[in-house]
Formats: C-alpha cells, sequence, structure tokens
C-alpha cells in the first residue's frame, strides 16, 4: 500500500502507464498485445466512446445499489476478473494474488485454465475471506480428452461455479510482438494445473510465440456445437460461453444449454478485424432474450463503460489488462484499488446518470449515432 501511496495512480490508464516499469518486456508485451494490426483492440475502446449517455435528472439518488448477481450468485459490483493466463509474470503471487483482491472485493474471477497457480491453489483464497465471491473456471478444450476432464472435475470438487469454456480460440491469434520476443514462460514457471498430469509446458521455439505452438499442439481445433453434450455431462455446474459475437451463434449456444454468454473478441488477441465486442452486445441479448444471462468483456476502462454495457442489456462485465496492470504495479492491493475505481466510476455515473439502481438501467440511457435506442 505505501507505494501506491507515492505512484497515486488516479485511474485505470495511469497503472497502464505505470506498469512496464514493473515487467519484463516479453510479459508486457504479451499482456499489451492485440493479434495483427490491433484494430479490434482498438476499436474495443474507440466503440465505448461512439455510444453516449442520455442522463436523467432529478432523481432521488441518494441511495446507490451497484450489487447484483450472475447465475444467483452474488455480486458487490457488476464485475469478474476476466480469465487470464500467466498472472505470475505479474507478480510471485500471481492468480492467488487476484483472487484474493476479488473476493475481499466481492467480484467474481474466472480462472484461466492457463494459469501459473493451481486450480486449488486459488480456489483455497476463497475460504480465507469472509466475503463470499463466486469463482468460475475457464476451460480450454484439449485435445486429450482425459486431460480435460480431469480439469473440469478438479474444479468443480474444489468449488468453482460455472465452466466457462472459450470458444473464440480454435487456434491462437497472431500477436506478432510474441512471435518475435519467442514468448515462452520465464525457468521455474509453469502451467500449473499441469504439473502432475503430464508435464505439459511452453515450449521454446526459434522465430515462433511459445504459447501459439502450446495451443497448436495441445488444443482441439474440431470443436463443435455438438461436442457441447459432453461438456455438460462431466459436471453439474452451469455451462457459460465465451467469445461469442453474433446473435446465431448466441442462439444456437442457449439451445446447447448455455447458462450465460460471454461477449468477447478475446481483448482484441484472436481475429484482428473481428467487430468490437460492445458493437455486438445488442444483437446477442436480442437474440438470447431471457434465456441466459449475457456478459461482456473487451476495453471496459472507466465506470461509464460498465453502464454503457449494461444499459446494453449485459448482466455484468468481466475486466481484462487493467487487473494484471494493477498486479504488476503492487500485487494484491494494486488489484483491489483497480476494482475500487471502477467502483466508484461506477457509482458517480449511476448518480450523475439517474439511476440508483442497477435494475433500472435500460437502453433508453444511450445515445448513438449509428444506432438510436431512445
Ligand atoms: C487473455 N484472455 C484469455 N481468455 C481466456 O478465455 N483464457 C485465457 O487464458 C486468456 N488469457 C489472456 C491473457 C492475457 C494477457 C489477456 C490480456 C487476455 C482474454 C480475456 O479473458 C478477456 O477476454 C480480455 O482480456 C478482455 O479485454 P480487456 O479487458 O483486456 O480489454
Ligand atoms: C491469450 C490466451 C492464452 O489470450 O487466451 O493469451
Amino acid at each position: 500500500m505505501e507505494k501506491l501511496k507515492s505512484l497515486k495512480p488516479l485511474n485505470l490508464f495511469e497503472y497502464e502507464q505505470l506498469a512496464p516499469k514493473y515487467l519484463s518486456q516479453m510479459a508486457l508485451d504479451y499482456y499489451a498485445s492485440g493479434a495483427w494490426d490491433e484494430v479490434t483492440l482498438q476499436d474495443n475502446r474507440a466503440a465505448f466512446a461512439r455510444f453516449k449517455l442520455r442522463p436523467r435528472v432529478l432523481v432521488d439518488v441518494s441511495q446507490r445499489n451497484l450489487a447484483t448477481a450472475v447465475l444467483n450468485q452474488p455480486l458487490q459490483i457488476p464485475m469478474l476478473i476476466a480469465p487470464m493466463a500467466f498472472q505470475c509474470l505479474a507478480n510471485p503471487l500471481g492468480e492467488v494474488a487476484t483472487a484474493a483482491a476479488a473476493a475481499s472485493a466481492g467480484v467474481g474471477m474466472v480462472l484461466s485454465t492457463l494459469s501459473t497457480k493451481t486450480i486449488e491453489e486459488v480456489s483455497a483464497v476463497r475460504h480465507d475471506t469472509n466475503l463470499y465471491a463466486p469463482q468460475w473456471f475457464q476451460l480450454y478444450i484439449h485435445k486429450d480428452r482425459g486431460l480435460t476432464r480431469a480439469l473440469v472435475e478438479r474444479a468443480y470438487a474444489t468449488g468453482y461455479k460455472a465452466l466457462c469454456i472459450t470458444v473464440d480460440a480454435p487456434i491462437l491469434g497472431r500477436r506478432e510482438r510474441d512471435k518475435r520476443n519467442e514468448f515462452t514462460l520465464p525457468p521455474g514457471m509453469e502451467l500449473a494445473n499441469f504439473i502432475n498430469l503430464s508435464g505439459l509446458n511452453i515450449p521454446h521455439e526459434e522465430g515462433e510465440s511459445g504459447l501459439f505452438t502450446y495451443v497448436a499442439q495441445q488444443l482441439n481445433p474440431a470443436v463443435t456445437w455438438d461436442d457441447l453434450e459432453w461438456f455438460q455431462s462431466l459436471c453439474p455446474l452451469p455451462l457459460v460461453l465465451k467469445g461469442i459475437l453474433r446473435g446465431d451463434d448466441a442462439a444456437r449456444a442457449v439451445e446447447c444449454g448455455a447458462k450465460a454468454i460471454v461477449v468477447s473478441n478475446h481483448g482484441g488477441r484472436q481475429l484482428d478485424g473481428a467487430i468490437a465486442s460492445v458493437d455486438a452486445l445488442a444483437e446477442v441479448v436480442d437474440a438470447v432474450g431471457d434465456r441466459a444471462e449475457v456478459l461482456l468483456d473487451g476495453g471496459i476502462r472507466r465506470g461509464t463503460d460498465i453502464l454503457k454495457a449494461l444499459a446494453l442489456g449485459a448482466k455484468a462485465v468481466l475486466v481484462g489488462r487493467p487487473v494484471l496492470w494493477g498486479l504488476a504495479v503492487a500485487g494484491q492491493a494494486g488489484v483491489a484499488h483497480v476494482i475500487d475505481i471502477l467502483r466508484d466510476e461506477l457509482d458517480v455515473a449511476m448518480a450523475l446518470s439517474g439511476c440508483s439502481s442497477l435494475e433500472h438501467l435500460d437502453s433508453s440511457l444511450l445515445f448513438c449515432e449509428k444506432h438510436r435506442f431512445a
């Protein structure tokens, strides 16, 4: 906390500016990168700016309630930490520090399959805090079905509350900085969940991103809608599909049993040129109706972004890179501060928009030159 007092980052952009001092070039590039020209990465931000707010006045906003629930699981603010691989690159406590900050703020956390702390280590954090905050497990589908099944069973056994399957990464997007850096994990850092299973790890390869190679070799690009039944048979957890950008895919996901959908382009890291996630949100919300819950990630940097996503019909948002910047700058305290900044910004944005509760949000709060919602 001392460090935060002297650095005084005021907002998430200032965390982003501070983070490079605390990261190796390889880690910084891996965290920050988008695919190819990073057009989608930038558009995730630009798209939020295209939506303007239409505040209501003379509403009693003296009491504001930021709490909600997703899949009937309570959240103190409508936010989860997005699944992100390799958090020990930012801080030795990695995903454990992130989970502790999330749990004490009552914010959900989605743990990546490719974590540098184990499923069990991260779940243990929950027992050390009084506040309830759900943890979900993000699944990368490996070619080895036994290994995939073992991951799901471990997550279920240790109290994760949803299975979040990422569906936008049959292979890895091309992040050119990672290829140039020949991205790999530093000595001593491993794919924690696989240490006792099969010794899988990120290779070092000349002229290539080791992660690109890992995904090409280990993940299954042949998975289709027909396979979802198998995943559902593995455990009774609700299924969440992450990485959907079209109404027809969202409708199909619901028909296949998904209880929630994350509208996402993977933070611009997969298909460059893909639509900004917030631009895809209304179509997905329309297609899903009240049959499932819709979440969004990509480019959330201000409380007003959360307000806009919720006004478009998202139940909550996932936050990615800013959490890594907080983790790099000040570990658990940095992540806690990033969450706190977003909470405070959302609170102020609600008051100034004439919203006392998230339930009152709808698209009449928005004006967009392209689509008129009012
Ligand atoms: C990711 N993301 C990701 N998604 C996923 O399903 N499994 C994963 O392991 C990872 N790993 C990962 C690592 C890093 C460094 C980043 C930046 C992102 C994507 C992530 O969950 C989310 O979709 C985006 O990060 C959201 O965009 P913002 O908030 O970073 O703009
Ligand atoms: C990434 C993967 C691991 O975006 O999802 O780097």
